[in-house]
């Protein structure tokens, strides 16, 4: 499995804070937006990355995380010279999924959750074999604003909306897809949306109507955040920096992970903490490579 994390669009919900910078590098508390999701693929133990930026941000992005060999990583870049849309994404990605299957991640989703990775892992391994489509619904109070979908008395999904006028439950439709290789074809084949957007949903709309469509909810214990609004955005960074003073542990910390996955050495570690030695966040990278 690949994973593409879209991290384009204009941000225009952040205005005028992402008139002159993309929302992807403003911090959630102590790092990068979208390290956040990147970290998320890299505990799933995927080392094949594609980002999919807007043309005025790929060298901010190579800036920030050049070809990954630095993680033990393969980062690649591919233009959306406009925000036509989530589904575009897939189909910008075709050459590098080639034949794999696909972890589509939003760059501006934030996930915490005690069993998060066992939860994606099931998700990854359901693909790999059993092909189809699989996401993940999440309570909301704010429903119109999301991809909702409804389900009916036993639980089995009935339909899937995108940002509904009269929404028919409410569960979102979270921002991380697992899709086996269709899920390009099935991109290129979608309409604009009311909105004027190649939508998501319409390819989770197209698998639902094959019979191949799987939603799990994320229930108690999980917090998800799309830090695309003023107010989710600082709710995700206090949220972050609450669990990491209470826990000492770092969340989304990318070094980290790549050395715990025994993707980079001891000494490679230190190498990435050195230049960050004046923060907390260099300081937990130090300790971390100093314990037996
Ligand atoms: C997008 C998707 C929507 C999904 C949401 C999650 O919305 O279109 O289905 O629920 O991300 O963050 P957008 O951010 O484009 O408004």
């Amino acid at each position: 499995m690949k994973a593409v994390i879209l991290a384009g669009g204009s941000g225009t919900r952040l205005y005028p804070v992402t008139i002159s910078v993309n929302k992807h590098f403003l911090p959630i508390y102590n790092k990068p937006m979208i390290y956040y999701p990147l970290s998320l693929v890299m505990l799933l133990g995927i080392k094949e990355v594609l980002f999919i930026v807007n043309p005025s941000d790929i060298e901010s992005f190579k800036k920030l995380f050049g070809n990954g060999s630095h993680l033990g990583m393969n980062i690649k870049y591919t233009i959306q010279e406009k925000p036509n849309g989530l589904a575009e994404g897939l189909v910008l990605a075709e050459d590098f999924i080639g034949n794999d299957n696909i972890c589509y991640m939003l760059g501006d989703n934030i996930f915490y959750g005690h069993d998060l990775v066992r939860i994606m892992k099931d998700a990854k391994k359901e693909i790999e074999t059993g092909g189809g489509a699989y996401v993940f619904g999440y309570y909301v109070k704010d429903p119109e604003r999301f991809g909702i979908v409804e389900f009916d008395e036993e639980g089995n999904v009935k339909s899937i909306e995108e940002k509904p006028k009269n929404p028919k439950s409410n569960y979102a439709v979270v921002g991380m897809y697992f899709y086996d290789n269709r899920a390009v074809e099935i991109a290129k084949n979608v309409r604009p949306s009311e909105r004027g957007e190649l939508e998501i949903t319409s390819v989770n709309e197209k698998y639902l109507k094959d019979g191949k469509l799987k939603v799990k909810l994320l229930g108690r214990g999980f917090a998800w955040f799309d830090a695309g609004t003023h107010d989710s955005f600082l709710e995700a960074g206090e949220f972050v920096a609450t669990i990491e003073k209470k826990t000492g542990l770092m969340v989304g910390c990318i070094e980290e992970i790549a050395f715990n996955n025994g993707w980079i050495t001891k000494e490679e570690l230190i190498k990435l903490a050195e230049p960050l030695r004046k923060t907390e966040y260099g300081k937990y990278l130090m300790e971390l490579a100093k314990k037996p």
